[in-house]
Formats: C-alpha cells, structure tokens, sequence
C-alpha cells in the first residue's frame, strides 16, 4: 500500500451558465461550459487508523470549510470505501488557495481530489466511468474537477462532455468579500425569474467557436452566466467591478457560477496584469490572482510507498 499520495484540485470557473426551469427534484437543469483554471487547492491522502480531517488555509478565509466527516472530500472517501465494500480509512490534508464559497468549485474539486486520491492510496484501480458516477452523485460540479480541461456540462451539472478548444487564456480572478451560498443564489434567481417562461438552456454558438478559434475577444463577448442577476441582487457592488474590468480593457467580465468571485478574461499574463492594476487603481481592490485556463483535473503529483 502506499503511504502518502499528494494531489492538486484546480478551481472552475463558467464561461456560460445557462439555467432552465427548476426540476422536480429541486434542481436546475443547465447547459454550462466550465474551464479549470491555474488556481489549486492541494489534498495529502494517508492511511490512518481513524479517519482524521485537517484543514490549512493559503491566503483564503477557512473558517467555513467543515474540518471533520461532514466534508465533502471525506464523503468521497466513504462513498469510494462503500462502493468496493471495504474500509478505507484516511487522515487528509486540504490546503486551500481557492476562495471558499466563491462560485469556483472549491469544495467540489477537494472531492474529486480525494477520489483520485484514495484510489491510488489503497491500490483500487476504479474504472474512470464510476469513478465519475461517484463525482455526479457527490456534487453537480465534481465530475469536472476530475476532467479538467474546457467541457460542456449538461444535466444539473454533472454530466460532462469535453469541448474543442485552441489556445490558453488568461484570467484576473477576482475574490469578492465573504462568500456566497449556491442554494441562497438558485432561490435569488427562482426568486427574480418567479412568473416568467423560461426557456430550456443552451450554450452559444458564438462562445464554442470563440473557443475553436483561441480567440479571447469573440469569446470575450459570448460569456454569459445566468446566476449572475441573482448574485448581483445578493452583493450590488459587484456590479461596479466588472464595469471597471471592461474599462480596463478586458475582453469579458462575468461573475463566476454564483459568485461572488469575479473573473476578467485577458489573453496574455501582461494584459491581466495591466487590467488587475486598472482594477486596483480604480476600485482600490486588493491584487486579483492572474491565472490561465485550461488546465487539467484533479491530478497525483507526488506520494510515497
Ligand atoms: O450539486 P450540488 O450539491 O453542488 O448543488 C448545491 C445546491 O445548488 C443544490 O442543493 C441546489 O440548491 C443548487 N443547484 C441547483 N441546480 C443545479 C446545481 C445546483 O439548483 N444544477
């Protein structure tokens, strides 16, 4: 057996968001593209006695992260031990870079993270497919945390197709203050749609051929997100950020998922750091994260036997 595995679980963000009519389950059904992008938390897997959580925070505020078995990515374990019908005990290590609550899948990719993760820690060799079936049943968003890449996502989320894509694009990742809860932005949105049709969604044309091509500024103009009225209505100041990104010349500003993080495309590191300093010089905003997207999925990067 192995002693240690160490992961790296990369946030997302939506370069569109399209949100349907809500679902007798609850949910909503959704035509997303997601885009893993350069910021990671990092997961550390080992074999205990007892399941044990620890939680490190790298420049983000931990206080709401569950440091015990409530844990999304100490669920994904039980669910791995149940699924093989063995126990599989693990003391684990999140340490967080992504904003907590922030709309960028933070808690999901720990638990895709941790699926991988166990995985290789107890030698399981769990075919991709129910590895991904697991991810769907644990959160909307996990399935992509373990693709990476740009993929579409249909269903509530979870059922995850990869798209074509030329190029790297760069990202001026925006934290806003306090985090915001997906249920408490999905009700705000139910809340603002109440009494009007609403259409079954889909992805535009203009953002999957922006995507083809590599070009950031086509596809600068097609991002969409519709959660991001709901999330505006939930923290108004948001809305003078992504006016000032614009001004400084971004190609696309779009509240990222349900927000509140802000994500401003650029289509080199000096054009991000040119609109990041255009941000902080008209917002006083603290320095944003300059990231590029696409990267991979939650991945092994180092362990030991
Ligand atoms: O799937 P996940 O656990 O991440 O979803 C969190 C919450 O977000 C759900 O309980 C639901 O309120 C909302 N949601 C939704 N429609 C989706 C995905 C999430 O309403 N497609």
């Amino acid at each position: 057996m192995t002693a240690e595995v160490r992961v790296t679980a990369p946030a997302k963000i939506n370069l569109c968001l399209g949100v349907g009519p809500v679902r007798g389950d609850g949910y909503h059904p959704l035509a997303t593209v997601y885009q893993a992008i350069g910021l990671y938390d990092e997961v550390v897997l080992r074999p205990a006695d007892a399941p044990d959580l620890t939680v490190s925070g790298d420049g983000v505020d931990i206080t709401d992260v569950p440091a015990d078995e409530t844990n999304l990515a100490m669920r994904a374990v039980r669910m791995l031990a149940e699924h093989h019908g063995e126990e599989l005990t693990v003391a684990m290590h999140v340490r967080k870079r992504i904003p907590v609550a922030g709309g960028l899948a933070g808690g999901s990719t720990d638990a895709a993270a941790a699926l991988v993760g166990a995985d290789l820690l107890f030698d399981l060799h769990t075919p991709r497919d129910e590895l991904l079936e697991l991810a769907g049943r644990l959160g909307s968003d996990v399935p992509f945390c373990l693709v990476g890449g740009t993929a579409m996502g249909s269903g509530r989320g979870e059922v995850v197709t990869p798209v074509m894509t030329r190029g790297e694009y760069w990202w001026v990742v925006v934290p806003g203050a306090g985090g915001l809860s997906t249920p408490a932005v999905y009700g705000e949105h139910d809340r603002l749609s109440a009494g009007r049709r609403i259409a079954e969604p889909e992805i535009p044309d203009e953002l999957l051929a922006g995507l083809r091509a590599g070009d950031a500024e086509k596809l600068g103009a097609a991002l969409e997100d519709d959660l991001q009225p709901a999330a505006l209505s939930l923290r108004p100041e948001l809305e003078e950020l992504l006016a000032a990104g614009r001004m400084a010349s971004a190609h696309g500003a779009l509240v990222s998922g349900s927000g509140p993080t802000t994500v401003f495309l650029c289509d080199s590191p000096t054009h991000a750091q040119r609109v990041d300093q255009g941000l902080q010089y008209e917002l006083a905003t603290e320095p944003g994260l300059i990231v590029k997207g696409p990267v991979h999925g939650a991945r092994v990067v180092g362990g030991h036997r």
